[in-house]
């Protein structure tokens, strides 16, 4: 039997990360210690193999210990292994060993979590001030407290099915004809696709919620014309609205006091990619609404599906720092380098962005209360979130839209899915995006990927199709580049084919991967998992960090190696290997088990399946909807039975017995 506590220190902001109600405790926390000089610490002891799972946007390993970890919602694309801060900040971690247990620190400021950093085998987790709610779960395994956690926290968000297909995204596209092209490109190619991202560009002068109307005329028709190729435009929403008279987003929302206010009332300014905005205060109910009530504008013009954008929210520069800055520049170009040294100017520029100052210089409105924003900082993206995930329910009650968001909070995953921010077009940021993913459905977060091929840098062939079969199993699946990258497009490259294999084998497992993504969301449990939680006995499968199990019946295991022919796997257990082949045959042999090396191509997407297990694999479909369930085949061990869920992707009909079908294959 699991058990929660919960414990109150000082006075914590309500972040509605839990939505059950739990009742609160007096007594100490059962298992560490508590230190409420200068701030907030807690403290434990880890044993020699201990491992601590869990949160979620990080880097390294599945295994979080040996780093120190900072929970900043920070923008950060060039993020590698000494990266404290990401996007997303999810206090949520698990303490495995000898003891099983759960800690989730709901504070919505910078909270640090030391895991062996200073002291190998301390674990101390502290944050400045001592205003939080501390959960303590205890569970007969790690998966029981993550399992226990996940209920706490609340169902996790459900996108369409649509959002299962692959998606196309790049900063720069400009007209209706870039997408046109694209859309071409893919079509032509015979390369599944269902959606086309729409990057900034699209909008008037990086105004939300407006329409370049002289490259997207008659927007609905675009929009239709689109949809009738099976594919859906999202576009993104920054999170700045731009200053500007006459823009009604920021005449309405001056007018009303729904924006972020300076100390003295005025609003708050930070330059994004309009030029100078204002940021809504989704904090406040009120301005919330407001704000999610304009994702209507495009709703009502076809649109299914957004993406939330720069949400930490992310800050060039202020006038403020500006001004320090021009000051500063004067100083050194009369001449005064001994009070300017060079460095220093150097230094200022480097923290015109995202400056600790700005972020404290802005306000809040919150229950009739001010409240400073670096107090409750790591909020701003989930509450953006859940302003548009509101919003949905009073648009269209009954149906689904596709929102992920780059920032978010454990209580973001009910209302969206989160893409892995900025990352590059680097091997290591693979592996990465396969460590995150286990970590991330453990703090509720189940509609999730990384930009494939790599947001930053030039990515290459080989790069972007291991990626792809890495990105066939990540229910976001989104090939996505910066503005002067290498075009990264799959028709781009040579050997188009390869390309159209690996997304229609996403294609040919839509049925299983959605069947096991609704089944974990419907249940509060996990779609990947790390081995240790299938196989809880076994050491070797603890130290497993680049592997995954997906779902009931699969594991992963793919090559994140330049020039690798393959890789090394370890098996826990007797498993059947498959390979989706470049010719639509599939490999498969079965391997005892332990550890192998098996052969992959460039071209092939292998999966294990375990012992006694099968799965559904459909022919291959250019779109979602393409997909003809009628062909469903079984793969996998012979009178294996599978549980297949399946609905109509689009309603909310989840708890109808006709979605769940027992497949036996003979
Ligand atoms: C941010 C986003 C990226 C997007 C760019 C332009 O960097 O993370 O995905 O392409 O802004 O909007």
């Amino acid at each position: 039997m699991a058990m929660i506590w919960k414990f109150k220190y000082g006075h914590p902001f309500e972040t509605e990360a839990v939505a059950e109600h739990i009742k609160e405790t007096e007594e100490a926390p059962p298992l560490g210690t508590v230190s409420l000089q200068n701030g907030f610490r807690w403290r434990y002891e880890l044993a020699k193999d201990d491992i601590v799972y869990g949160l979620g946007e990080a880097v390294r390993g599945i295994n979080k210990r040996g780093h120190r970890y900072i929970s900043h919602a920070s923008d950060d694309p060039h993020h590698m292994e000494s990266t404290q801060s990401l996007y997303g900040a999810h206090n949520f971690i698990v303490i495995a060993g000898e003891q099983n247990f759960g800690l989730f620190v709901d504070h919505p400021a910078k909270v640090t979590f030391d895991i062996g950093y200073t002291c190998s085998d301390i674990l101390e987790i502290s944050c400045q001030e001592a205003d939080l709610y501390l959960y303590v779960i205890e569970g007969e395994t790690p998966y029981e407290v993550v399992k226990q956690f996940r209920k706490i926290i609340g169902r996790s968000y459900i996108p369409p099915k649509f959002a299962f297909g692959f998606g196309q995204s790049r900063w720069g596209y400009r007209t209706k004809e870039d997408f046109r092209r694209v859309a071409d490109g893919y079509r032509a190619n015979h390369i599944p696709i269902d959606m086309l991202y729409m990057d900034i560009d699209y909008m008037q002068d990086f105004k939300d919620f407006t329409i370049n109307g002289e490259e997207f005329g008659d927007f609905p028709a675009f929009v239709k014309e689109m949809k009738e190729r099976n594919i859906r435009l999202i576009p993104i929403i920054d999170a700045g609205v731009k200053v500007e008279k006459g823009y009604p987003v920021y005449e309405e929302g001056v007018k009303n006091g729904y924006f972020c206010k300076r100390e003295d009332g005025s609003d708050f300014v930070a330059a994004v990619w309009p030029g100078y905005t204002h940021f809504p205060d989704v904090i406040n109910p009120e301005a919330r609404r407001w704000f999610g009530d304009y994702y209507r504008t495009l709703t009502e013009q076809g649109i299914e599906g957004f993406w939330n954008d720069m949400n930490e929210p992310s800050i060039f520069y202020t006038p403020e720092g500006l001004e320090k800055f021009t000051e500063l520049m004067r100083k050194f170009v009369d001449g005064k380098t001994d009070e300017v040294p060079p460095f220093y100017i150097k230094y200022v520029i480097m923290n015109l962005a995202n400056n600790p100052k700005d972020y404290a210089a802005f306000y809040h409105q919150a229950g009739g209360q001010k409240i400073r924003h670096d107090k409750i900082h790591n909020l701003f993206g989930y509450n953006m979130t859940r302003a548009a995930g509101e919003a949905f329910e009073r648009i269209a009650p009954e149906k689904r839209f596709l929102m992920f968001s780059r920032s978010s909070y454990i209580g973001m995953h009910r209302y969206g899915g989160i893409w892995t921010g900025d990352n590059k077009s680097w091997w290591s940021h693979i592996l990465l995006n396969l460590k995150m993913m286990p970590s991330l459905n453990m703090c509720g977060f189940l509609y999730t990927g990384a930009d494939l091929g790599g947001f930053g840098a030039d990515t290459t062939r080989d790069l972007l199709l291991r990626w792809l079969a890495l990105g066939v199993f990540t229910p976001l699946m989104r090939n996505h580049a910066a503005l002067g990258t290498r075009e990264q497009e799959c028709y781009q490259f040579e050997g188009t084919e390869d390309f159209r294999h690996i997304i229609e084998v996403r294609y040919r497992l839509l049925p299983y991967l959605y069947s096991e993504y609704m089944k974990a969301a419907l249940s509060d449990d996990l779609y990947f998992k790390p081995l240790a939680f299938e196989y809880p006995g076994d050491e070797m499968a603890a130290q497993v960090e680049d592997q995954l199990m997906l779902g009931s019946e699969i594991m992963i295991a793919p090559v994140y190696t330049q020039n690798a022919r393959g890789r090394y796997v370890y098996l826990p257990e007797e498993m059947m290997f498959v390979k989706f082949m470049p010719d639509g045959t599939i490999y498969r042999k079965e391997l005892a088990a332990g550890h192998h090396y098996v052969e992959i191509e460039l071209n092939e997407v292998p999966l294990f399946i375990r012992a006694g297990k099968c799965i559904p694999v459909a022919d291959a479909a250019e779109s979602v909807e393409r997909i003809d369930m009628g062909t469903l085949q079984l793969l996998g061990y012979k009178d294996a039975e599978y549980l297949l869920y399946e609905d109509d992707g689009v309603h909310k009909d989840y708890e109808n017995p006709a979605n769940r079908r027992l497949l036996t294959n003979r």
